[in-house]
Formats: structure tokens, C-alpha cells, sequence
């Protein structure tokens, strides 16, 4: 059985549904030595701000019980930088590229856009809104609608290609900032970043990351990613959204698919094995043809909700 595995996130029609989760991949360099990145749906890359950042200081990751602490602090060579080089590399691999990009106020998410404006090869923008506003107190931008929205309303006014917010589950109710992205002009929606946590070494009593606190990401927060898609997609069916949080294995992919999402991306997972995205990719297709799913398109959003008794 020959299976479409198309996927159709609105204005953005990929390949296949595997991408990268932002940070999880760089360009992508490092991995086309294992297989050829270009057979991912779309490749996307590390948040780039409008100048180059060197992180935060060591240690800057720390392995956690299903998953793993992070706070690299968007290490990055600024957009200047990757246009020079990792750009020119990307569209010679002919994948297509999802940018994600970052900031610390609106003028600057606006700024880093307009620089990508009709760019080869990119296909996206995805606009990391988990990072802290300066000109608000340093309030998170995708804990609250508002500033969330004037990020999207400068990001879409400055490029051609379509905008996925991407947001925190660190929020009491995710739909009312997914509403606000999405009526400020984005195409959709990636969820969800890492969750904010902290761990602490017993034996010395401090804090395992030098940053003392950091991103969660891997199996561990599966079902409160699972959730938020679901939660967005029960909300706004029509809406694309890019699913990510501790995917591992093609059950994984299948069930944030059913849980509404129309991609998947794959982060922590590459550092465990640099085949992962390849592999699910191949594990997806064998998946579907085994349960008789002809397109990909006929899992979104298809979980069967149990019946309530009236
Ligand atoms: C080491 C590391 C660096 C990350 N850097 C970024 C980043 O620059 N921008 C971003 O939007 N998300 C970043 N993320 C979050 C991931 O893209 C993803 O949303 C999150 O890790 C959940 O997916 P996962 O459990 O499959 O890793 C990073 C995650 C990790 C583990």
C-alpha cells in the first residue's frame, strides 16, 4: 500500500510531516553526515536574534528523569551571520527551511524578519515568543495575548512566506494566546516550547545548571504537549498547528497527529541518536500502511472521544 504522507499546514504544503524542533538540530550540518537532511519535511533551525549571542555560561544541560534540563540561552551568530553561512548551505541541500527567530522587544523580531524577506529556500517563519520582553519587565512575550500579537502583527508585516507563533504551556489557558497569534495574522501555530524547571545536586545543594533555571524538554512533557495541541485544535480545527514535545517513536508522531497537530517536530530526541527524524520518517509511512491510513490527513484530530453519559 502506497501511503501520502503530504503535509498541509494552510499556505505551507511539505513533503512529509517530520521537521526539526528549533535548537534541537543547528542548521542541520552536523546531522546530513548521518543521512541527507533534504528527505525531512522541512528543516527548523536554531532561534536566530538580530545579533550574535554567546549563551549562557556552563553547565548549560543537565539529564533529568525522561527528559532533559537546557539553558543555552540562543547561542546564536546572529542573522547576519547565518544569512553568510548557514543559509547558503541550507539551499544548496535544496530542504526547505522554517526559521525561527527571537527577540528581546517587537522592533527587533520585526527587524530579524524583514532581513529574511524573500530569501531562497525559506518557507516559514516560526517566531519563538518564549523569550523574555525587555521593554515589559521582562515578562515572557507567550505568557500573554497582547504582546504576543504585536510580535505576529510586525513578523507578518515584514515577510511573504507564512508565520507559526510558536508557544509556552507555561500559561493558565494556551487558547486565548494561540486565538490572539492567530488573529494578529499567523498561518499557525507550534507547540510547545520547553516547560520551565529546575534540579538541584543533593550533594553540593546547588542548582545543577548554572543558570539555575531551565527548559524541560523530552518524553517527560509528551502528554502536557499532547494536551495543548489538543486543546488548540478543540478550539480552532482549522488552524495548522506543528506539534513537538518528547517525540521519540512513531507512536509518538501518530499521537499528536490525532491529537490535532498537522507536522511533527523532533528535538531532544536527536541528541540520543542523530537518526531519530530519518527513522520515524520511514517508521511513519510502514505505521500508516499497517493500519490502512491511505493520507496523513485522515489522523488529524481523529481521536475518538470517549461518550458521556447525558
Ligand atoms: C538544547 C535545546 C535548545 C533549544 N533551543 C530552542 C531555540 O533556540 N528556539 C526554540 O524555539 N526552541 C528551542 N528549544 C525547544 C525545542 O525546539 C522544543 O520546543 C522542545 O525541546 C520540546 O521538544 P522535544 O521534547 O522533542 O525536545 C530547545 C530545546 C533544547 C533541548
Amino acid at each position: 500500500m502506497t501511503v501520502d504522507v503530504r503535509a498541509d499546514l494552510g499556505a505551507l504544503s511539505l513533503d512529509n510531516p517530520i521537521v526539526t524542533a528549533s535548537g534541537c538540530f543547528a542548521s542541520g550540518a552536523e546531522i546530513d553526515r548521518f543521512y541527507d537532511v533534504a528527505t525531512l519535511g522541512a528543516v527548523v533551525v536554531k532561534s536566530i536574534t538580530l545579533e550574535p549571542r554567546e549563551g549562557l555560561p556552563p553547565p548549560r544541560m543537565a539529564e533529568t528523569p525522561s527528559g532533559m534540563l537546557n539553558a543555552i540561552g540562543l547561542q546564536n551568530p546572529g542573522i547576519d551571520g547565518w544569512l553568510a553561512k548557514d543559509l547558503p548551505w541550507l539551499q544548496g541541500k535544496g530542504v526547505p527551511v522554517i526559521v525561527s527567530i527571537a527577540g528581546t522587544s517587537v522592533d527587533e523580531f520585526a527587524e530579524v524578519a524583514r532581513r529574511l524577506r524573500g530569501r531562497a529556500g525559506v518557507v516559514g517563519v516560526e517566531v519563538n515568543l518564549s523569550c523574555p520582553n525587555v521593554d515589559h519587565r521582562g515578562l515572557v512575550f507567550a505568557c500573554h495575548p497582547e504582546p504576543s500579537a504585536d510580535v505576529i502583527t510586525a513578523v507578518t508585516r515584514a515577510v511573504d512566506v507564512p508565520v507559526f507563533g510558536k508557544l509556552t504551556a507555561d500559561v493558565t489557558d494556551i487558547v486565548s494566546v494561540a486565538r490572539a497569534v492567530i488573529d494578529a495574522g499567523a498561518t499557525g501555530l507550534s507547540l510547545i516550547n520547553t516547560l520551565l524547571g529546575m534540579a538541584i545536586d543533593v550533594e553540593s545543594r546547588r542548582p545543577t545548571l548554572a543558570n539555575v533555571l531551565g527548559g524541560l524538554s523530552g518524553p517527560a512533557i509528551r502528554p502536557v504537549a499532547v494536551r495543548n495541541v489538543f486543546q488548540v485544535h478543540q478550539a480552532m480545527p482549522d488552524i495548522p498547528i506543528i506539534g513537538m514535545g518528547g517525540v521519540r517513536t512513531v507512536r509518538d508522531v501518530v499521537e499528536f497527529l490525532l491529537a490535532g497537530a498537522s507536522a511533527v517536530a523532533v528535538g531532544t530526541a536527536n541528541f540520543a541518536d542523530p537518526f531519530a527524524a530519518h527513522d520515524l520518517l520511514a517508521g511513519l509511512r510502514t505505521w500508516m500502511a499497517d493500519h490502512g491510513v491511505a493520507k496523513l490527513s485522515e489522523l488529524r484530530g481523529a481521536v475518538q472521544m470517549p461518550d458521556r453519559e447525558a
